[in-house]
């Protein structure tokens, strides 16, 4: 039985079209807002600017939809890790120590993040009816590894540490990870959130023999939770580079919908992946960078080519960039709107 929520409207016959990162970094008009605060984790705790970030790409673009700006790692800086952002370095943050730091269980999202709950309420007021807005969060282990290497990293060594010499203590990060999660997650639906996504940006540093514990199970859990409180917002799950773990992925969690990166071969997908979840994707978003590229078109026009017959979203296979060119996003929705 196809239980799948359909995640944009199955009446419009047109493919629905929105980009990873939409918001910020490539419009040179969101610096302007960010200079209005000086950190930027106040800038997520901004509800003007944060409705302001999330309308902007809207004002340039015909797209499909708005993701309400902000960050994963607001849930690990409600939780006090100490999150800071730093300018040419990226996000920082007090290190866990695994078997030692307590892992705090008695957090409030709905109270430490109610400023997005605000936003979201406004935007859905503000934004045109026809337009989906996006709720999000990231994914446990994506969270925890960020929270363990207390910074991005290559390889995640010191994660992937814990993960085989302190089981218990991680598996119990990722428990309390799921709870804050599906907290944030309900929160954004009740607050008029159409659709809600969950970024696992660092599901290819899991081991294979862990990926149903770490990425699989957690998903399912946070889904199954939410479902349980009647939140009936389609889902899209962001399982990043994990290969021919996507099949179970797809199989096994209860998405509604599968964000593929741009390492993905789609007749492969089709082929592959469960056929009652929604395709989304996976235009490499570095296709966007060069002024003249002659690429580009056919790239796009191979993409809808392949999956012209299935319920798919037009995406990019990861965040746009800050280099990417606004006419090459415009050219890309010209042709996906003109598809026939
Ligand atoms: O356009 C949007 O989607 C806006 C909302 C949004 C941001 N981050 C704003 C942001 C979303 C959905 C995210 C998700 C996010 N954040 C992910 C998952 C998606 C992915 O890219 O894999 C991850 C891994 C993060 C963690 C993070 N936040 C990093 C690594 C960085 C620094 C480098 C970078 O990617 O920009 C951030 C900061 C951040 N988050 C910025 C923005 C606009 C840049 C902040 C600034 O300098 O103004």
């Amino acid at each position: 039985m196809n239980n799948k929520k359909s995640v944009f409207s199955e009446n419009n016959p047109q493919i629905p079209i929105w980009f990873l990162r939409q918001s910020g970094r490539h419009i040179p008009e969101y610096f302007k807002l960010r200079n209005r605060e000086q950190n930027f984790i106040s800038f997520c705790l901004n509800t003007e600017l944060v409705v302001e970030s999330t309308k902007l790409p809207l004002k340039y673009y015909e797209l499909d939809a708005a993701i309400i700006f902000s960050d994963i790692l607001m849930i690990p800086w409600a939780m006090n890790r100490n999150v800071r952002f730093i300018k040419g370095f990226g996000p920082s943050l007090e290190p866990m120590k695994p078997n030692e730091t307590k892992i705090i269980k008695n957090i409030n999202i709905f109270d430490k993040l109610e400023p997005l709950q605000k936003s979201i309420a406004i935007l859905k007021k503000e934004l045109p009816r026809e337009k989906k807005l996006i709720g999000f969060a990231g994914a446990p282990w994506t969270l925890a590894c960020y929270m363990i290497e207390g910074q991005g990293s290559k390889d995640f060594v010191t994660t992937r540490k814990a993960l085989w010499n302190s089981n218990k203590w991680f598996m119990e990060l990722l428990d309390t990870l799921c709870l804050y999660i599906a907290n944030k997650l309900e929160m954004q639906a009740k607050a008029g959130a159409d659709i809600l996504m969950l970024f696992d940006s660092w599901s290819h540093m899991i081991p294979n023999n862990f990926f149903q514990e770490c990425c699989i199970k957690p998903t399912a859990n946070i889904i199954n939770m939410l479902r349980k409180k009647n939140i009936s917002q389609p889902i899209i799950g962001f399982p990043f580079k994990a290969g021919s773990s996507l099949i179970n992925y797809s199989y096994e969690t209860n998405v509604d919908c599968i964000a593929l990166d741009w390492t993905v071969d789609l007749d492969w997908a089709k082929k592959n992946i469960n056929s009652s979840v929604t395709i989304q994707g996976n235009l490499d978003p570095i296709s966007l960078v060069p002024e003249n590229s002659d690429y580009l078109e056919q790239n796009v026009l191979s993409i809808l080519e392949i999956m012209k017959d299935n319920r798919f979203i037009f995406n990019v296979g990861h965040g746009l960039t800050p280099e990417c060119k606004i006419k090459n996003v415009r050219k890309v929705i010209d042709i996906v709107r003109n598809f026939k």
